[in-house]
């Protein structure tokens, strides 16, 4: 383990999906409204955000087609699109061409991404997918849970990335009960990411609460995708002031790959 070497840093990918869902509550059907996801996103960056996520739902819940073409067209750091394996969504990616697609499970009733994506059980339509999307020079990332099988399926779909999703290690900060347990998978999935030369992001449910122990633990990340917490805290102190504080527990991170 390298701990204790200075890596090159954490990047934090802030989702703005939130900011879409509180413009939709009031202007859903309109072509304009507050707040503007793309303005939030643009005020991410100069805070020093390393890259913008958006889910482009089937249902357009939150994030429509019109601000991923704005984000494509003005943001300055890397668009990653999430994504289900939706036909329609494949194709807006494939004109869009964000910098890295990142493939979601969709249900419609969840309120968000609830699993991860069931590459062992889809193995097929996912390396279909990625293939289309390396093709045209956009890198995949696979969001799955913390499970090895689910990282060697990942791997065999010949996907740059993983997103560890880090939903029930977040639910179990919360209880106070199964932490250990969920850090050692996300342990575990990590390490065998990268003997399988998987590159590392992780997300969901990441708090400024929840991280220290998360970046004691888990070696290897490159990314950590960051919604909902983030939107939170901006509506009290300003997106600005939200991005430097997850910035600022970020940069302790030390078990990053060399
Ligand atoms: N990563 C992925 C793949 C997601 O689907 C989400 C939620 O949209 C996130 C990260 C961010 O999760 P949260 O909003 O809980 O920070």
């Amino acid at each position: 383990m390298n701990q204790g070497t200075v890596v090159a840093g954490l990047k934090l990918g802030v989702n703005i999906d939130h900011v879409a869902t509180l413009r939709e509550a009031r202007y859903r059907g309109r072509t304009h409204g507050e707040p503007d996801p793309v303005e939030a996103a643009l005020l991410c960056e100069a805070a020093g955000a390393h890259g913008i996520t958006a889910h482009l739902r089937e249902d357009r819940r939150h994030i429509l087609d019109r601000d991923v073409r704005e984000l494509r067209a003005r943001i300055g750091t890397r668009l990653n699109l999430e994504m289900a394996l939706a036909p329609e969504i494949v194709e807006i990616a494939v004109s869009v061409k964000p910098d890295i697609v990142c493939l979601v499970p969709e249900r419609r009733e969840e309120v968000t991404t609830e699993g991860g994506l069931d590459v062992v059980g889809q193995l097929e339509a996912v390396t279909a997918v990625t293939r289309r999307m390396n093709g045209i020079g956009v890198e995949v990332s696979l969001f799955i849970g913390p499970d090895v099988d689910q990282v060697e399926a990942s791997a065999a779909t010949g996907a740059q990335f993983i997103e560890l999703h880090t939903g029930a290690y977040a639910e179990s900060f919360l209880e106070g009960e199964g932490v250990d347990v969920e850090l050692a998978r996300l342990v575990a999935a990590s390490k065998r990411a990268r003997e399988l030369g998987l590159r590392v992001n992780a997300g969901h449910g990441l708090t400024v609460a929840n991280l220290p122990a998360l970046l004691e633990r888990v070696p290897y990340m490159e990314e950590l995708n960051i919604g909902h917490s983030l939107v939170s805290r901006a509506v009290t102190v300003g997106m600005a002031a939200a991005v430097g504080e997850f910035l600022a527990v970020m940069k302790g991170y030390r078990l990053g790959p060399v």
